[in-house]
């Protein structure tokens, strides 16, 4: 299926990536986390997304969906819905070049009544080469903009169908 020329800059975005993270918060411990992401060319103006992510022991950990829409050359749109209970809608920019696709965004969140609190959000993902490499700031619980994920992932050949055990 061809991609929509508005995504051409975004290409070799396009496919499933995956490898380990590191979470962090003043509040909680340190985790390290597998993540598989995937952003999916369905003919349209937008990518689908999806990102799991498991634990050591293969149980699943966070997951979030969403549309990367790209309305300007320079300029880069994520539209994301969290299990946690938040929607998280970023907007930011998209700078191309030689080998290197780097998007910066910054999000603004509504949270359910029930969800802990998530202020704001700042994600990072550049593709350098043959790595993806992503970063995700958060305002939450009352503590300032600061790193909650970092991740460094390489293609997958496709999305792997994993086996999660009740954690
Ligand atoms: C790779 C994806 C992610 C993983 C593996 C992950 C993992 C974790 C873990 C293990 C904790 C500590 C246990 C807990 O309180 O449940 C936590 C806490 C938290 N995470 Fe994440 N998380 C991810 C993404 C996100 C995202 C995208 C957001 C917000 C939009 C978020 C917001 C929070 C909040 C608000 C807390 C609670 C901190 C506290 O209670 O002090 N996380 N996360």
């Amino acid at each position: 299926m061809d991609l929509h020329p508005a995504l051409e800059p975004l290409a070799p975005l396009v496919g499933t990536w995956e490898g380990a993270g590191e979470g962090e918060y003043p509040t909680i411990k340190n985790f390290d986390y597998i993540e598989e992401i995937s952003f999916t060319n369905i003919g349209k103006p937008f990518l689908e997304y999806r990102q799991r992510t498991w634990n050591a022991e293969n149980a699943l950990m966070h997951v979030e969906t969403g549309y990367l829409r790209v309305p300007a050359p320079d300029t880069v749109e994520f539209v994301l819905a969290l299990p946690t209970g938040q929607v998280e809608l970023c907007e930011g920019r998209l700078e191309v070049a030689k080998d290197e696709i780097r998007l910066f965004l910054e999000g603004r969140i509504l949270n359910t009544s029930t969800a802990k609190q998530v202020d704001a959000t700042s994600r990072s993902y550049a593709l350098l080469g043959d790595a993806l490499k992503t970063s995700f700031d958060m305002a939450a619980v009352n503590h300032p903009l600061q790193r909650h994920l970092t991740s460094n992932l390489s293609r997958a050949e496709q999305s792997s169908e994993r086996i999660t055990s009740v954690p």
